[in-house]
């Protein structure tokens, strides 16, 4: 194993921070690319086939170009339509991230749990497949609330966010039938987890949260246990567009670690 193979994360946008985050903790000295298809974003709206299609071809590139010794698809969306697909065309360990639906049934008091995802993932045949095998014996309420991943963005350009989007994505489940009992809220989307604070205002003091980075971070951990990790060049963030909005989003690269700044050729 070359000890300078980077762990290559990848979203849509700055939603994989949040599992990056995690992943430093228990890896402080793994070197790191963080993907951002700005290109592409958001995911939420398009269709599977076409996130499909910019996942698997993006990675294929990405992984030729970089050969990191292991991906993490830090992006529900993408996991949860292309985790498959990915797997099935890269010869590299891919670690996807889906809605974290068996801890919160661990944890409902209520027997009610809220998930708030992108509209792509919501509707997705492996959301109701983990909802089957989790939470049979409990009631699950969805709500697509894509609009709150234009609100991690921005928030995280440190521009501000009108709080009504946070409100209508709190509405958006407690307004469904049984949506009062809820007393977990899955946080479906990586982009979510970086709203935390402002979620729980909306939602009240009775309300959970659950997201999968911290298991995430464990899974990198056990899979790359034993292996050497020397960075020879600083942390890279790789976007797939220039834009002008990227100045932004300087500061909280750096706060992650990122220092250096590149856009796929
Ligand atoms: N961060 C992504 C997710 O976890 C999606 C954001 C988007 O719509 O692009 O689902």
């Amino acid at each position: 194993m070359d000890a300078t193979a980077p762990l290559l994360f990848f979203d849509s946008g700055v939603g994989g921070l949040s599992v990056l985050g995690e992943v430093r903790k228990l890896l402080p000295q793994a070197p790191v690319i963080y993907a951002a298809d700005n290109g592409g974003l958001p995911y939420g709206p398009k269709s599977e086939a076409e996130v499909a299609a910019r996942v698997c071809g993006l990675l294929g590139r990405m992984s030729e170009r970089f050969r990191p010794r292991l991906i993490c698809i830090a992006c529900n969306t993408a996991s949860t339509i292309a985790l498959g697909m990915v797997r099935d065309v890269l010869n590299v360990p891919i670690v996807g991230t889906v809605p974290a639906i068996k801890p919160a049934a661990e944890i409902t008091r209520s027997g009610v749990i809220g998930l708030l995802g992108t509209a792509a993932t919501i509707r997705q045949a492996y959301v109701d497949r983990l909802e089957a095998e989790f939470a049979s014996s409990k009631r699950l309420l969805r709500f697509a609330a894509g609009e709150l991943v234009g609100a991690a963005e921005a928030k995280l350009r440190g521009e501000s966010v009108d709080p009504a989007i946070y409100a209508r994505a709190a509405a958006g489940l407690r307004d469904q039938p049984g949506g009062d009992a809820i007393d977990t809220v899955v946080l479906a989307c990586t982009h979510f987890p970086l709203l935390l604070a402002e979620l729980q205002t909306v939602f009240g003091p009775g309300v959970q949260f659950v997201d999968g980075a911290a298991g995430i971070a464990r899974r990198i951990a056990q899979l790359t246990q034993g292996q050497p990790f020397a960075r020879s060049e600083p942390d890279l963030a790789l976007l797939t567009r220039q834009d002008d909005s990227l100045q932004g989003l300087l500061p909280t690269f750096a706060h992650y670690g990122l220092e250096r700044i590149e856009v796929l050729q």
